[in-house]
């Protein structure tokens, strides 16, 4: 068991190529409010959860809820690939004007489990360019991440790890 450790007080950003099990990790660590996805926000705006074109707008209304939830006192979850800075920035800085602190956990899986795992999906028919793009920005960000702002960096490498991984809650 691996316990990482996150502020009651704090914006959680998942980091992770599409198949690397952003939403099935938060599903299992976060309450059904506290996850804010991508996918279902495209859901709202668009009608369509693969919308790519939507994906401006569903950033803009989750945004807006996540300073809501924030301005609330409520801990939240961003589950998007997030592997691009201009992604991650936008989110440092909101966490900041909210005074509380950015979280990120990296879910870094091999290549070939996240072909894998969206091959066998409906809807996802991301092709395997695309998840190699997504791990090439992962690794180039990883190191970064600290000096981006965030104040707990969790990278958890494999699936064993991922499997393994317990969220502790701090005041
Ligand atoms: N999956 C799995 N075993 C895991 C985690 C996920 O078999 N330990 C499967 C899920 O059931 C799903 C697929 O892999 O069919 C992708 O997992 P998901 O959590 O949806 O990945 P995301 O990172 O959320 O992918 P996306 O960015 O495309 O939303
Ligand atoms: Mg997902």
């Amino acid at each position: 068991m691996t316990a990482l450790t996150v502020p009651t007080m704090s914006l959680v950003l998942l980091v992770g190529t599409s198949g690397s099990g952003k939403s099935t990790f938060a599903a299992q660590h976060f309450g059904r409010f506290e996850t804010l996805s991508s996918d279902f926000f495209r859901g709202l705006v668009s009608n369509d959860e693969d919308d790519q074109a939507a994906t401006p707008a569903a950033f803009e209304a989750l945004k807006h809820v996540a300073a809501q939830r924030l301005r609330a006192g409520l801990l939240t979850v961003v589950d998007a690939t997030n592997v691009q800075a201009e992604a991650r920035r936008d989110f440092v800085q909101l966490a900041r004007e909210h005074d509380v602190l950015p979280v990120a956990i990296v879910l870094d899986v091999p290549e070939s489990v996240c072909i894998a795992r969206n091959a066998a999906r409906t809807g996802r028919d991301f092709g395997p360019e695309v998840i190699r793009r997504q791990q090439g920005q992962l690794r180039r960000g990883l190191k970064a991440l600290g000096k981006e702002g965030f104040r707990r960096v969790h990278v958890l490498h494999g699936e064993d790890e991922i499997a393994a991984a317990t969220i502790v809650r701090e005041p």
